[in-house]
């Protein structure tokens, strides 16, 4: 089939690909010449494991192009994919105008039918503003082109996008009932055939159904995650062990293990905005999501987890201290630093006067772009941040490790060479890597979350 991705971004560059390695022809379109240019010279912009290999292969058999001509890449796909940002706008709702961009040169583009489908994590009733936005260009050029707009999710994970996307849980496609909507129905049951092949994974509902099955599913793993950062810092207090809780209650199918690690908050560009927006949209229908307040104001204050560790230990006034820092990116395998928590510790780290030497094992260049942004107000903090080559060299002199990220490099560190670099062996460990008893022995002084056992 002929595809068309509008938006190539971490979600619009793994589809794209992936659907070219199953045999479609794919143009990726992006308004940023930058991605474009290093994509078509043969590299790829972001760090995701498994891609650059696929979008390699694609390339080369002539089946994945990239572009920033607006007109040829609408003419291209008989399905045309919008993959492009939503970020929060000032009041947390997501702003949808790229999304309307999109569908805009869509509707200013297209001669002859077009499914239209809302890939991007978008409110309730989005798919109706697409719709209005293509038929007002339509109109504008007085062509009766029809088309039908179609939402259809992404669920993947950054780090495993990849495996995520050729191997989903589900597939959600909301269709109406419309005439277009059936037509489209049949592309999108031929496109997605070849993951239905064992079994069905597809699920049909209806359009806003669709939308609204994406925030649920990143609300409720959001909350799995909150409310066992609030039981982990009630466990710190009363002596328990929140590990040990997470198989006491993952062992019962009806709870499960997955997305129940305590840690120093969740990430990314997706669960914080995603939650806003829901919280948002209810707001607009004068309901109050009282849980979901509370999984974002449970959030906010666990990026701080780590800063309260160490000022507990080390007071206030951090001045002449100096920390090292593991892991930057918000989650391993990617170098993605949006709403990383690292950003918070590191902000609390320089304010309290200490210096620090931080290390991640992909995430050094965009981790140094963003920080830049970052402490804009006061360029001399960056000064303060030595950027290292490598875990151990960042050990050097410091007062304490902090883990952030739980890369698997920082899984099984030689803690006699760490406690031999640190000036003091101590660990905060914002991703409960260590077990506790073995730090013990190893007479490494060891700050978990939820491990104070
Ligand atoms: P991204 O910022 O990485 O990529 C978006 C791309 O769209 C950028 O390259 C931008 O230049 C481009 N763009 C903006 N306006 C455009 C236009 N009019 N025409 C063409 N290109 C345009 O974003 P992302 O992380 O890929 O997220 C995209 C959407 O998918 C969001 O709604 C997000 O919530 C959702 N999502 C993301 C993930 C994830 O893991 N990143 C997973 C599932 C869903
Ligand atoms: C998340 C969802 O997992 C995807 O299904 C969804 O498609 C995506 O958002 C999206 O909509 O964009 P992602 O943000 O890439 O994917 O990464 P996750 O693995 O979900 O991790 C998010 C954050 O939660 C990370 O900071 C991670 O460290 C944290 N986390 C995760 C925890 O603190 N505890 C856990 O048990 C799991």
């Amino acid at each position: 089939m002929k595809i068309t991705i509008i938006g190539t971004g971490y979600v619009g560059l793994v589809t794209g690909a992936c659907l070219a390695e199953l045999g479609n022809n794919v143009f990726c379109l992006d308004v940023d010449p930058r991605k474009i240019d290093i994509l078509n010279s043969g590299g790829i912009p972001i760090h995701e494991p498994g891609l650059a290999d696929i979008v390699a292969r694609n390339r080369a058999a002539g089946r994945l192009h990239f572009s920033t001509d607006v007109a040829a890449s609408v003419a291209h796909g008989d399905v045309q994919f919008i993959a492009v940002g939503t970020p929060p706008d000032e009041d947390g709702s997501a702003d949808l105008q790229y999304v309307l961009a999109a569908a805009r040169n869509i509707g200013r583009h297209m001669t002859g039918f077009k499914v239209v489908v809302d890939k991007s994590t978008v409110p309730v009733g989005t798919a109706d503003k697409v719709r209005a936005a293509i038929a007002d260009e339509l109109a504008a050029r007085g062509s009766a082109v029809r088309y039908s707009v179609v939402s259809n999710p992404e669920f993947l994970k950054e780090g495993a996008a990849v495996e995520d996307f050729m191997r989903p849980d589900r597939i959600v496609i909301g269709c109406d009932d419309s005439p277009e909507g059936e037509q489209a129905r049949g592309l999108m049951r031929k496109l997605y055939a070849p993951f239905n092949r064992n079994h069905e994974r597809t699920f049909w509902m209806d359009v806003r159904s669709a939308e609204f099955t994406k925030y649920a599913a990143n609300a409720m793993l959001a909350t799995r995650i909150s409310f066992m950062n609030e039981l982990a810092n009630l466990a710190d207090k009363v002596g328990v062990d929140i590990e040990a809780v997470r198989h006491g209650i993952g062992s019962d199918p009806r709870i499960g293990y997955s997305f129940l690690y305590a840690g120093c908050g969740y990430g990314g560009s997706c669960f914080p905005k995603d939650v806003q927006a829901l919280e948002r949209t209810a707001r607009e229908y004068d309901q109050d999501l009282l849980i979901l307040r509370a999984v974002e104001a449970v959030n906010d204050n666990q990026k701080h987890v780590l800063g309260k560790k160490i000022v507990r230990r080390f007071g206030k006034d951090l001045a002449g201290k100096h920390f090292a820092v593991w892991g930057l990116a918000f989650k391993p395998n990617t170098d993605d630093m949006r709403e990383a928590p690292s950003r918070v510790l590191l902000r609390e780290m320089i304010d309290a006067g200490a210096t620090a030497a931080v290390y991640d094992p992909v995430a050094m260049a965009e981790a140094r772009r963003v920080l830049e942004l970052d402490f804009a107000d006061r360029p001399e903090a960056m000064e303060r941040i030595r950027f290292c080559d490598n875990p151990v060299d960042a050990l050097r002199d410091a007062d304490a490790l902090a883990i952030v990220t739980e890369w698997k490099a920082f899984r099984s560190p030689d803690f006699d060479q760490l406690k031999s670099l640190l000036k003091s062996p101590v660990i905060f460990d914002g991703r409960n890597l260590f077990e506790p008893q073995v730090m013990a022995e190893t007479g490494i002084e060891y700050h978990g979350i939820g491990r104070s056992v």
